[in-house]
């Protein structure tokens, strides 16, 4: 079933450019973004006031990119919370909330009973699953199918994909009907989303050099990863990577943190990745990013940066640099994650590990 590949996840990380465009498949129409499956909440999408999007671990880290993406499209604050806190700490959560729920499994225990505890406050509910039928979906007011197909190795990789995918889509269809984005800027977005499934393969083809990276790596203690706006979940998602996978103690920052506290981690030969935005965004966060890279350089920090092609600021201070293709703002997770996860698995593989199995771990939790 592996077909041909070490491992699950091997198969699943080159499978995620067909996970992005079978997550758009039949959802896009004369350049407007069409979810039938939202019929019966579509009334309620000019109503609320809200959106809490709840789901543990990496579903947790595409929620936070929802929240950006739904925020600056659809001008709605959105919360995130992991769904093990939301439930045991009775929520302000009503009628005019939407309560947007991430599950690969659709499974899963904390999840599960936090979008009951919505409902039970009045809230609606929608899920973003991947897996046809599974109980969360089946509790929910309405579900967006990922289509991601099915996930086997414990790490999630190409569902996480699926997710950020799914959470745009809804992020641009609530602008549609809320007014909040002219014709234009959704057309242009969607363009976008249609060209990341041949970026990814772009990024998919530099597997060999991160493989090399991570040999050399293999005996890590400690690996940290800095991101800002988008990138910030992209770093946490990074770290999780190699702590379920590699057993070595990572964490990820917001960059913009270090100097309240992480920097003084910074030691002679500390790795850290670093995720860097794209200098050609306006309002581009690329300086500060830079200027973050200058101060952990300083402090002696073996520096890895994932940069867009071209850009050259991070040349002298990076080790090594792994080149994503240009996209716009929000779109870079989708192509910055991927040397995060081969790196991760290209580690523990070098350390003997079982990629697809790590000790401790089950592909979805059904208990607390
Ligand atoms: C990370 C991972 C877990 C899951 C989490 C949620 O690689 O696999 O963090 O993302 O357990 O699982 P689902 O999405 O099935 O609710």
């Amino acid at each position: 079933e592996k077909g041909g590949w070490s491992s699950f996840m091997a198969k699943e990380i080159s499978e995620q450019p067909e996970a992005v465009s079978n997550t758009l498949l039949g959802r896009i129409h004369n350049d407007h973004v069409v979810l039938g499956e939202l019929e019966a909440i579509d009334e309620l999408l000019t109503e609320i006031d809200r959106i809490v999007i709840l789901g543990c671990g990496t579903a947790a880290y595409s929620a936070m990119l929802g929240k950006y993406a739904i925020e600056k499209w659809a001008r709605i604050p959105v919360e995130v919370e992991l769904s093990h806190e939301f439930r045991y700490r009775d929520p302000v959560v009503n009628a005019s909330t939407l309560v947007i729920s991430i599950s690969q499994s659709g499974e899963t225990m904390d999840t599960l009973v936090a979008v009951q505890e919505a409902k039970a406050k009045g809230a609606r509910t929608l899920s973003i699953c991947n897996t046809q039928g599974a109980t969360i979906p089946r509790e929910s007011d309405a579900v967006i199918y990922t289509h991601a197909g099915p996930e086997v190795a414990v790490a999630s990789t190409k569902a996480f994909i699926a997710q950020i995918t799914a959470l745009y889509l809804f992020g641009l269809h609530l602008a549609r009907v809320r007014a909040t984005l002219d014709d234009e800027t959704i057309a242009t977005s969607i363009v976008e989303l249609q060209a990341i499934p041949d970026k990814i393969r772009w990024v998919l083809e530099q597997h060999g050099e991160i493989t090399e990276l991570a040999n050399w790596m293999s005996d890590s203690r400690a690996v940290l990863f800095l991101g800002r706006h988008v990138g910030f979940p992209v770093a946490l998602e990074g770290a999780l990577k190699l702590k379920e996978l590699a057993y070595i103690h990572a964490e990820g920052f917001a960059a913009g943190e270090l100097k309240h506290g992480p920097i003084a981690l910074i030691e002679p030969g500390q790795p850290v990745f670093v995720v860097v935005p794209s200098p050609r965004h306006p309002n581009s966060l690329h300086a500060k990013v830079v200027s973050n890279i200058q101060e952990i350089k300083a402090r002696g920090a073996k520096v890895l940066a994932i940069a867009e092609e071209g850009d050259v600021a991070v040349l002298p201070y990076a080790s090594d640099v792994f080149r994503i293709p240009l996209a716009g703002p929000l779109f870079e997770p989708l192509l910055a994650v991927i040397p995060l996860q081969i790196f991760a698995m290209e580690l523990a593989t070098a350390k003997g590990l079982d990629v697809d199995q790590p000790r401790n771990l089950a592909k979805s939790v059904t208990v607390e």
